[in-house]
């Protein structure tokens, strides 16, 4: 047995041992098409100063097997669209192949049907799109890439493996209405919004997968059903997380250099009722990023010392530093926490609002909401509540 098949071997029978095989042609698939002939020779993982550095099948390749066969962890297939700094050192992940048990989330998510058309936004290394075809048959997925070397190099491996994917070096936020319509659309690269495209491109009754990304937060998979009138609804599962696609990528938040002296002197000094632990919470983050989701945040952890939260527009027009109380009894004192902001918007005021509503709504989980995309915007409700929680009065994407 190769270094490779030994890992392969150990990782399916870890992902069984977790319970990842919903259907027993997910275990065949997982076993019938080895991972390690739809990576490159050359990965990426994480270096100390934040970047990545490579790591060659060549000259490690026990470690490189491992990377490869990780059950849970993704590994970084490209850096900086292909073209890394320095050799060996890359800045930041532009593709990887998911990992195992995200894919098979994914996967259950999609309910793929044997014959049902499939497009797969984000072909990358071309694996996932074979487990799309061990399922749905030959030619009958469609993969779109929007990276020329990353969709020629998973075409190749396709076509060695013996599967017959349609591979469409592209933009997939605009789908391929070539192929269309499809029962089952899949994104493996995150979108703050539902493209419309998708949405027209899918037969009514179809399934769109969608991994979410907006700038306050990063990680809930939207599942949706397809009506027969433009419109598709459903509900989010899971804190998966996938890089955004091409178009969708934003430049990292980053306070020092959003706060000048000039605008630090320039600002509003003021105290807030922001309850700044409360945005620890996983699901009150997700629920705040239905309702700001184009503000970035940062929040330091706490150390003892009061803490500083950080709030953005994506704009870079506003921003607002609160600073919790240090006298210790983390009440932010008589008149709440303060806060320093700057530009049009009261971030710290709009945070606030959202967080008084989740509270208000019962403290909803994530997959507590239920989203209704329409050509007009996205309306986010709890349960089957009449109030919207949120409304993106935004467009569908491109
Ligand atoms: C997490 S990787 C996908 C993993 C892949 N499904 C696999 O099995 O290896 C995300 C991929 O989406 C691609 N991508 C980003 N934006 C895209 C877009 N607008 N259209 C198509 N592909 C895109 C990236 O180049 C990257 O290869």
């Amino acid at each position: 047995m190769s270094v490779e098949d030994d890992h392969l071997a150990q990782a399916v029978e870890a992902l069984d041992a977790l319970g990842e095989f919903e259907h027993p042609w997910m275990r065949g698939g997982l076993a019938g098409i080895p991972r390690h002939r739809f990576v490159p020779d050359t990965v990426w993982i994480p270096d100390a100063g934040g970047g990545y550095r490579a790591l060659e099948r060549a000259v490690e390749p026990e470690r490189w097997a491992e990377a490869v066969y990780a059950p849970q962890d993704p590994l970084v297939v490209q850096v900086d669209d292909g073209r890394p700094a320095l050799p060996g050192i890359g800045r930041a992940a532009s593709s990887s192949i998911s990992a195992p048990s995200a894919v098979l989330f994914m996967l259950r998510a999609l309910d793929v049907q044997p014959g049902d058309r499939v497009l797969e936004i984000g072909a990358g290394t071309g694996w996932n799109a074979a487990l799309l075809c061990e399922r749905a048959g030959p030619d009958r997925v469609c993969t779109v890439e929007i990276d020329p070397a990353l969709a020629a190099r998973a075409r190749q491996a396709l076509e060695a493996a013996g599967r017959r994917v349609d591979v469409v070096c592209g933009d997939g936020e605009l789908g391929h209405r070539e192929h269309a319509p499809f029962e089952r659309v899949i994104a493996t690269a995150a979108v703050g919004r539902i493209p419309h495209a998708w949405i027209e491109q899918c037969a009514p009754g179809g399934v769109i997968v969608a991994p979410r990304i907006v700038p306050f937060h990063q990680g809930g998979l939207l599942r949706l059903v397809v009506g027969d009138d433009g419109t598709a609804s459903g509900s989010f599962d899971g804190g998966v997380m996938f890089m955004p696609t091409r178009g969708q990528r934003r430049p990292r938040f980053d306070p020092a250099t959003l706060i000048s002296d000039d605008a630090w002197e320039r600002s509003v000094e003021d105290t807030t009722a922001l309850d700044v632990a409360a945005l620890d919470d996983v699901h009150a983050r997700f629920a705040v990023s239905l309702r700001v989701p184009d503000v970035h945040h940062l929040l330091e952890p706490d150390r003892g010392r009061g803490r500083t939260l950080w709030l953005g527009d994506a704009a870079g027009t506003s921003w607002a530093v609160v600073r919790t109380a240090t006298d210790g009894d983390g009440d932010g004192g008589d008149g709440g926490d303060d806060v320093n902001r700057f530009g049009p918007r009261d971030l710290a005021r709009e945070v606030h609002d959202a967080l008084v509503l989740w509270e208000k709504a019962q403290q909803p989980r994530l997959w507590d909401f239920h989203a209704t995309v329409t050509p007009q915007g996205t309306t986010y409700r709890v349960g089957d509540t009449d109030q919207p929680f949120a409304q993106d009065p935004g467009p569908p994407g491109r």
